[in-house]
């Protein structure tokens, strides 16, 4: 694997391998040093041209606890604010010499559009593109859910709130359905995408009628930022119909999961109480976040997968830094991601 750009991109049996490689790196998170020398000697770039918390800082922390060099990049600070290209500032990084890129942008496809720009040279790591896709994120949530319930195989999950905005949303789709959940998206009409035509889910705007049914309720924050129109009457009517309150969480099922990727809008989509009841697996998300990142980066520039899903194989990574890892075709196109959610446009 060269990059990571979709979940399109992966397997039942790839994601289940990342899982496998995502626990040995959770039992190196609970060791009292708690770094590899796994990518001794390879440089990494966070390029976010949008804000992010979670993402930015749990991939700085994976890259960290094995052992790689970074170079963060602000766009406020660049010279991205004198009218730099990103394709310029792409083959500027590349030139300082560097191994991955990890790219968040408000535009769908940028990850695509700077893997085909750097033709294999240097992998690309899709860290949110636009409304489009997400993809680690949909891995350390499907790790998360797996934690708990140990197969994902046969659930019903629930995606609830502005799928239509949401990247994490898409990406999520394709890991939950790929692992054998069934998913049901809940919102109002104007929240769904335009079309959700091939997406292996159902769909409802009765959350009331659903909530029982469900393992897991996945809230997504209303992305008003994204909102250039008026899509719900108001937060407060969209949070009395769609809102996960105390009252709606007696709906649940005992053992229903409660999940957010955040930011969390307390409040609206999720009341303050129920985000911090025992049910609810949002901070074992955020620290799953590390790990999993762990595992991308080094099944994209370590040596591998196979060797290292006994944890007990860690320490011995020392003699196995200097690989450049397995070659494989890179993914430079996005046709497979387009094709289950209809066309994502490419503005760069
Ligand atoms: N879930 C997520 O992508 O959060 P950040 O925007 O903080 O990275």
């Amino acid at each position: 694997m060269k990059h990571l750009l979709s979940i399109t991109d992966l397997t039942r049996a790839d994601i289940e391998q990342l899982h496998k490689l995502t626990d040995s790196f959770a039992e190196v998170g609970r060791r009292s040093i708690p770094k590899v020398p796994a990518l001794r000697g390879k440089n990494l770039v966070w390029l976010f041209y949008e804000d992010s918390t979670r993402t930015r800082l749990s991939f700085e922390q994976a890259a960290k606890r094995l052992s790689a060099d970074t170079m963060t990049f602000s766009v406020g600070s660049s010279s991205v604010k004198k009218g730099e290209s990103l394709r310029d500032t792409v083959l500027t990084i590349e030139a300082m010499g560097v191994d991955a890129i990890v790219v968040r942008h408000a535009s769908a496809g940028v990850p695509w559009q700077i893997a085909a720009w750097l033709e294999g040279r240097v992998s690309v790591v899709n860290a949110g593109d636009g409304w489009h896709e997400h993809p680690t994120q949909a891995l350390l949530d499907s790790y998360t859910i797996r934690e708990e319930r140990g197969s994902l195989d046969g659930l019903h999950i629930g995606i609830i709130g502005d799928i239509k905005h949401s990247r994490v949303a898409r990406s999520d789709v394709l890991a939950y359905t790929a692992l054998g959940a069934e998913v049901t998206l809940i919102a109002p009409p104007t929240l769904l995408p335009p079309s959700i035509e091939g997406w292996p889910v159902r769909v409802s705007h009765d959350l009331d009628a659903v909530l029982p049914t469900l393992d897991v309720a996945y809230l997504l924050r209303m992305q008003q930022e994204r909102m250039t129109e008026h899509l719900v009457p108001s937060l407060r009517e969209y949070t009395t119909r769609y809102g996960l309150t105390l009252r709606r969480v007696d709906a649940l099922r005992d053992d229903a999961l409660v999940m957010h990727p955040g930011p969390m809008n307390r409040g609206v989509e999720i009341s303050a109480e129920v985000a911090d009841l025992p049910r609810s697996v949002i901070i074992d998300q955020v620290r799953n976040g590390v790990a999993t990142r762990m595992a991308v980066l080094y099944l994209l520039l370590g040596q591998g997968a196979e060797k290292v899903l006994d944890p007990r194989d860690l320490p011995a990574l020392d003699d196995r830094i200097t690989g450049s890892g397995p070659e494989a075709a890179p993914s430079d196109d996005m046709k497979s991601s387009q094709k289950a959610f209809g066309a994502a446009e490419v503005r760069t």
